[in-house]
């Protein structure tokens, strides 16, 4: 299995960084995010391993690797591409990071905690999405959480026509059409597909967390939290 994100978004690796802020609106709050919700349920000053799925360039990897001076993380990402841009941004904390060149979806290092930034929705099928979800949940620890910031998207034209209307709007202040923007999401629907959120708790819960929240929403994108339980 391989992927390329330089085939799917049309964005080589060394303008990914500046592209994808265009794409997706509230990027940088959204990865803030993630770290809040690590920060609650982690020890700061622990040795915690953090798996990144889907790490990309590393961005989120970068910002965990900054705040939790402590943390160990793996970084999973199918494009070796992304991941060599990764491995220069870790260069200075290389000792506490591993990179590895796989899928998400194979067997996991065990960890405190998982996280995917816009990495998640690259699984089509539900059925797929969940054995993906069950997969997480095996690797982590009691108590352990997996923490998914990307965009969801219900089925339901009234609530999916206005989310995509505003998805659209961000696309266009950064110099799009609104005919470009559309076409864009005709094109990453190739690859991409985005539930509803209430849909990816019912995935979530079917794969064995009986512990789900939703952490912070805004428009078409969210952070949603799972915890495997103690008991
Ligand atoms: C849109 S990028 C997000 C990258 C990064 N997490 C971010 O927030 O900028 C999606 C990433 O997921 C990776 N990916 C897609 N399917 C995957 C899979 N099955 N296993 C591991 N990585 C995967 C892609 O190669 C890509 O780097």
């Amino acid at each position: 299995m391989s992927h390329s994100v330089e085939k799917h978004l049309a964005v080589a690796p060394a303008a990914y960084d500046v592209e994808i802020r265009r794409f997706v609106p509230g990027y940088e709050e959204m990865l803030r995010e993630v770290e809040g919700a690590l920060a609650e349920h982690l020890d700061p000053g622990g040795r915690t391993h953090v798996v990144d799925l889907g790490a990309g360039t590393g961005a989120l990897s970068a910002a965990l690797a900054a705040r939790f001076p402590t943390m160990r993380l793996t970084l999973v990402d199918l494009d070796a591409a992304m991941l060599a841009r990764a491995a220069s941004r870790l260069a200075g904390v290389r000792d506490r990071v591993t990179l590895h060149e796989g899928s998400f979806a194979d067997p996991l290092p065990s960890c405190d905690a998982a996280v995917a930034s816009l990495a998640l929705h690259h699984v089509h099928d539900r059925d797929d999405k969940q054995l993906a979800y069950a997969n997480v949940r095996a690797a982590l620890a009691p108590g352990g959480i997996l923490v998914t910031a990307d965009a969801f998207v219900p089925a339901c034209e009234a609530f999916k026509v206005p989310l995509m209307r505003g998805w659209a709007a961000h696309l266009v202040s950064g110099g799009d059409t609104e005919a470009q923007a559309y076409a864009r999401f005709a094109e990453w629907a190739h690859e991409d597909r985005y539930y509803g959120i209430d849909e990816e708790l019912g995935m979530l819960r079917g794969a064995g967390f009986r512990e789900v929240d939703v952490r912070w929403r805004r428009g078409s994108n969210a952070v949603l939290v799972a915890r495997r339980s103690t008991a």
